[in-house]
């Protein structure tokens, strides 16, 4: 058995080594969701656009390089800007599970979004990823963790209902093995409520790690988890959908 363990750490060390890349520059990522429920009723964004194919979810907003001292590189390269021709064969994916409802621009433009998650932080892991390669990774985590059904396992559930902060990343380390970060805003009433969730992986965004830093987040020790205010049926369904397809 420890040969076995030990083999396998020679073969992973010889692949990084013979591996032309460069080393990433930087320490470890946040994968960022947020929850669209928290956008209309705070009333800082634009609420959903009927016409938009978004499920009732949370939705990825992106994959984040960070130094261990709390701050990010940024726009690193300007010759390598979006390009939606590179990712042609996600968008339908991307369209359901990374839209923007609103809370970034306002209408809501999801392109413009994915363009500003590139251009400020995907051209800083250059090193580990293209752009296909980059909104491929955030839709396999997207996929990998249902965020919203490992909450409602443990009865947290969107319906304007109050939690502990504690048992909400309690509930997600069950899962994953480590707590995220909790970011909250305000309603309109300035009630604190569960606006992004953010997991950290390592500098190879392979695993999930202990987060280095969790930054203040402004929320409560309770905090109330939203009702999702977009009623029609079609999302109804297909948000029912990708858990049966999962089993
Ligand atoms: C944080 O760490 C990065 C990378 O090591 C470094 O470039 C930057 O100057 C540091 N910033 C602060 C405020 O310490
Ligand atoms: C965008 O990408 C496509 C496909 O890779 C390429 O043909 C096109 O020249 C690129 N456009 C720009 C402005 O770089
Ligand atoms: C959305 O943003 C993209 C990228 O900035 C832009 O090309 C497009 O015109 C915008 N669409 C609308 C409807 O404003």
């Amino acid at each position: 058995m420890r040969g076995i363990v030990i083999i396998s750490f020679l073969v992973l060390q010889s692949l990084v080594v013979s591996s032309s890349q460069p080393a990433p520059n930087f320490n470890f990522f946040y994968w960022v969701t947020y929850w669209p429920g928290a956008i209309c009723d705070s009333q800082k964004g634009c609420c959903p656009p009927p016409n938009s194919k978004a499920t009732s979810d949370f939705m990825i907003h992106g994959l984040w390089p960070q130094f261990n001292n709390g701050t990010w590189p940024a726009f690193c390269d300007q010759t390598n800007l979006f390009n939606i021709s590179k990712v042609s064969d996600l968008i339908c994916r991307m369209e359901t599970k990374w839209a923007e409802w609103g809370v970034w621009t306002c209408p809501s433009n999801e392109t413009k979004l994915w363009e500003h998650e590139w251009d400020k932080h995907g051209t800083c892991v250059q090193s580990i990823f293209n752009q296909h390669s980059y909104f491929q990774t955030n839709l396999k985590y997207r996929q990998k963790l249902d965020l919203l059904n490992i909450l409602k396992q443990k009865g947290i559930k969107p319906n304007d209902g109050f939690y502990g902060l504690d048992e909400i990343k309690n509930a997600i380390k069950c899962v994953i093995g480590f707590a995220p970060g909790i970011e909250c805003n305000e309603d309109v009433k300035g009630k604190k409520q569960l606006f992004q969730i953010y997991i950290c992986l390592d500098n190879y965004a392979k695993e999930f790690v202990e987060c280095p830093y969790v930054p203040d987040r402004s929320c409560a020790s309770k905090i109330k988890f939203p009702k999702f205010t977009k009623k029609d049926s079609l999302s109804e369904s297909l948000s029912v959908m990708p858990s049966v397809l999962a089993t």
